[in-house]
């Protein structure tokens, strides 16, 4: 059987370092499309029905693994019907990897926060007994279990990978930078002080990109030598060996920060509804959605992915080593993005729209 693989995304920090890293990884022939760069490159709107049908079946692409968007299910809709499609035609096996983020499995989104639970329970059915708080973020649950059903409904295997509080530097030509920690480092700056937003000392799973990334080359190495492992219902991964206290995470970036002399002082505090406000103005959203970017409990733990092979390099304490080191990558790249827009004359509009979206 041979694979045409299609990732979207490319250009951006988990696509690219995916991108990147494939091309060492040492798996078997396989023929690798991008909507961007870094594969043989293809260019077609990814949420118009009729140009997915056409790129999937005229390429014969039958493993897509889309980096792009966690929130609508429009673009993962057209990818499933174009590979059933793909099958009906050809009999070749077909995969479809949906990037959500752990933010559908935490306090934000209705999850269980009384006891841990794994990537490898029933988390479908969780999902299916979930009701966000915040109504705006339903469609973030919906599209996970959108791609679920509809997958198993249309005989594509179907994954749902979840990304967590990613950190590192990024390995594709795009963005180097990742979410969650921008966004604490971009409502510090902006409040002049680094707050947090909850209560006691809530935890989240972390990862570093390499690891992150180690986990969809082990999904697309089984896919493509044959092994079996869980998909649908069952095919729920999240990359991470562990989680840490948000708490820390803001106490490193403190430290980091006050030491280039970007905010007042190098404590944590409690953040009131002024905080909010300028964190808010920092962060380019409503007032509201501020803990939704840069706080919560995620209880997730990932047990899925070891099982089927994957090993992570890094224990969940190093991020909280590497916080100097992120800091100076965050300040680097906004640095080098805002010359670029200055010279270029462009606004860019990439920390607004994407901090909205998970992890
Ligand atoms: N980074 C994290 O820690 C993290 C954690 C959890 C979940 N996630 C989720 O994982 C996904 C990727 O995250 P990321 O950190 O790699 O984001 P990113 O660096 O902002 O990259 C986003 C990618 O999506 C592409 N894209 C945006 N709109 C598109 C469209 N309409 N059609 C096709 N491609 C489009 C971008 O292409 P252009 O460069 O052309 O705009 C870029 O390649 C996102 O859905 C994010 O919410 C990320």
């Amino acid at each position: 059987m041979s694979y045409n693989v299609l990732i979207t995304g490319g250009s951006g920090y988990l696509g690219g370092t995916l991108l990147n890293r494939l091309q060492s990884a040492g798996l078997p022939a396989l023929k690798l499309y991008a909507l961007q760069y870094g594969a043989e490159p293809l260019t077609f709107d990814a949420y118009e029905e009729s140009a997915v049908r056409e790129a999937v079946l005229k390429h014969e692409i039958n493993v897509v693994f889309s980096l792009h968007d966690a929130f609508k299910a429009d673009s993962a809709v057209a990818f499933i019907k174009a590979l059933a499609e793909l099958e009906n035609n050809t009999g070749r096996n077909i995969h479809f990897l949906h990037t959500t983020g752990a933010k559908a499995f935490s306090s934000h989104m209705g999850a269980p926060i009384d006891k841990p639970f794994a990537d490898n329970d029933n988390l479908h059915g969780i999902h299916k007994a979930q009701h966000p708080p915040i109504p705006c973020l339903q469609p973030l649950l919906d599209t996970n279990i959108t791609v679920t059903e509809l997958s198993e409904s249309l005989g594509v295997q179907g994954y749902v990978f979840a990304p967590c509080i990613v950190y590192g530097k990024g390995e594709g030509f795009g963005n180097k930078i990742s979410i969650q920690t921008v966004a604490v480092v971009d409502a510090a700056k902006a409040a002049k002080k680094v707050y947090r937003v909850d209560q006691g000392r809530p935890t989240w799973p972390v990862c570093h990109i390499l690891d992150n990334t180690a986990l969809y080359i082990q999904l697309l190495r089984n896919i493509v030598s044959g092994r079996q492992q869980g998909y649908g219902k069952n095919g729920y991964y999240l990359a991470s060996p562990g989680s840490v206290a948000w708490e820390d995470i803001y106490s490193g970036i403190a430290r980091a920060m006050y030491k280039q002399r970007a905010i007042h002082d190098d404590t944590v505090h409690q953040a009131d509804g002024a905080a909010l406000e300028e964190m808010a103005q920092g962060l380019g959203c409503d007032k509201a959605m501020v803990a939704f970017q840069l706080g919560g409990a995620c209880l997730l733990t990932a047990k899925h992915g070891v099982e089927i092979g994957w090993k992570p390099e890094y224990g969940p304490e190093h991020i909280l080593s590497s916080l100097d080191e992120e800091v100076d990558l965050i300040f680097q790249h906004k640095s080098d993005w805002a010359f670029a827009c200055t010279m270029t004359g462009v606004f860019d509009p990439r920390p607004i729209c994407f901090q909205y979206l998970c992890s």
